[in-house]
C-alpha cells in the first residue's frame, strides 16, 4: 500500500500545478473487450467501468481539476443488442441511485447531459433526483454524457434559439455555448479516450474544437489515476497554438 502511495505522488509531482487542465473529458471505451479478453460477457466490462469512474473522478478532484465529463452512452448505443441496452440502462440507474450519498459526501456536482425524449421516467426520475440533491456542491463537477449526441446537441440548440428568437444579431459564439447542454461549462481543455481508437465518435464536438487529444490503448476497466496524470503530463507537453503562431 505504501508503495502505491508512494508512486502515485511522485508520479503527481512531476505535473506542473499551474497547468492542470481546467475541464478534461472522457471516451471510456474498451468495456467490452475489457471483459471478453478475460472470458467473461461484454456487460462485467460495464459494470467494473463504473468502478474505474468512481476512482477517475475522485482523482480529479485531489489534482484539482474542475470538471469531469464523460460519455456512459450515446444516442448511437440504442442499436446495441437489446440485453446490452437493457443492461447499460439499469447500471446507470443502479449506479445513480447507490453513489448519490458518496457523490454528496464529496461534494461532488453532478449534471446528467443528452436528450430527455426516449429515456425510461424511472431513470428520468433518478436523473433529476441525483441532479437536485447534489446542485448546491461547489466541488468537482462531474457531467454524465447519457443519450447523448454532439450533433443532436448542436441542433437542439439551434431549436432552442429559434424558439426564442427569429432574429439575433448578437449571438455569437460564446452566446451560442448558453444553449449547448453543456451550458456553464469552459471549453474542453484534455479529452482522453481509451480503449485504442483515435476519433471523437460524437463527442462534445463544439467544446472540444481546440482540446488536445489524448488516446491511450488501456481499456477503460484498467484506466487508472496514473494513466490520468499520464495524460495530463502529455497535455502539459503539448504547445498550444490555438491556430496562432508560437505559445498562447
Ligand atoms: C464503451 O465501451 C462504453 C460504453 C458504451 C458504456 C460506458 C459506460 C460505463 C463506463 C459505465 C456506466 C457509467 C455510468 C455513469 C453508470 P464498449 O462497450 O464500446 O467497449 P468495446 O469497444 O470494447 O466494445
Amino acid at each position: 500500500m505504501f508503495k502505491n502511495l508512494f508512486s502515485w505522488s511522485k508520479r503527481v509531482k512531476k505535473l506542473d500545478p499551474d497547468k492542470i487542465p481546467e475541464h478534461v473529458a472522457i471516451i471510456m471505451d474498451g468495456n467490452g473487450r475489457w471483459a471478453q479478453k478475460r472470458g467473461l460477457p461484454r456487460t462485467a466490462g460495464h459494470q467494473k467501468g463504473v468502478q474505474t469512474l468512481k476512482e477517475i473522478c475522485y482523482a480529479c478532484g485531489e489534482l484539482g481539476i474542475k470538471y469531469l465529463t464523460v460519455y456512459a452512452f450515446s444516442t448511437e448505443n440504442w442499436y446495441r443488442p437489446t440485453s446490452e441496452v437493457n443492461f447499460l440502462m439499469e447500471l446507470f440507474k443502479k449506479a445513480m441511485r447507490n453513489e448519490i450519498g458518496e457523490l454528496e459526501e464529496n461534494n461532488v456536482r453532478v449534471r446528467i447531459l443528452g436528450r430527455r425524449q426516449g429515456v425510461d421516467p424511472d431513470i428520468l426520475a433518478e436523473i433529476d433526483r441525483v441532479e437536485e440533491r447534489t446542485c448546491k456542491n461547489d466541488g468537482l463537477i462531474l457531467s454524465i454524457c447519457f443519450n447523448y449526441g454532439g450533433r443532436a446537441e448542436i441542433v437542439d440548440a439551434v431549436k432552442k434559439i429559434l424558439s426564442k428568437y427569429h432574429f439575433h444579431e448578437s449571438i455569437d459564439e460564446e452566446y451560442f455555448k448558453e444553449f449547448l447542454y453543456t451550458h456553464g461549462l469552459p471549453d474542453v481543455e484534455l479529452l482522453i479516450r481509451t480503449g485504442g481508437e483515435q476519433r471523437l465518435s460524437n463527442f462534445l464536438l463544439y467544446q472540444s474544437a481546440y482540446a488536445e487529444l489524448v488516446f491511450t490503448n488501456v481499456f477503460w476497466p484498467d484506466f487508472t489515476k496514473k494513466d490520468l496524470v499520464d495524460a495530463i503530463y502529455e497535455f502539459q507537453n503539448r504547445e498550444r497554438r490555438f491556430g496562432r503562431i508560437g505559445k498562447v
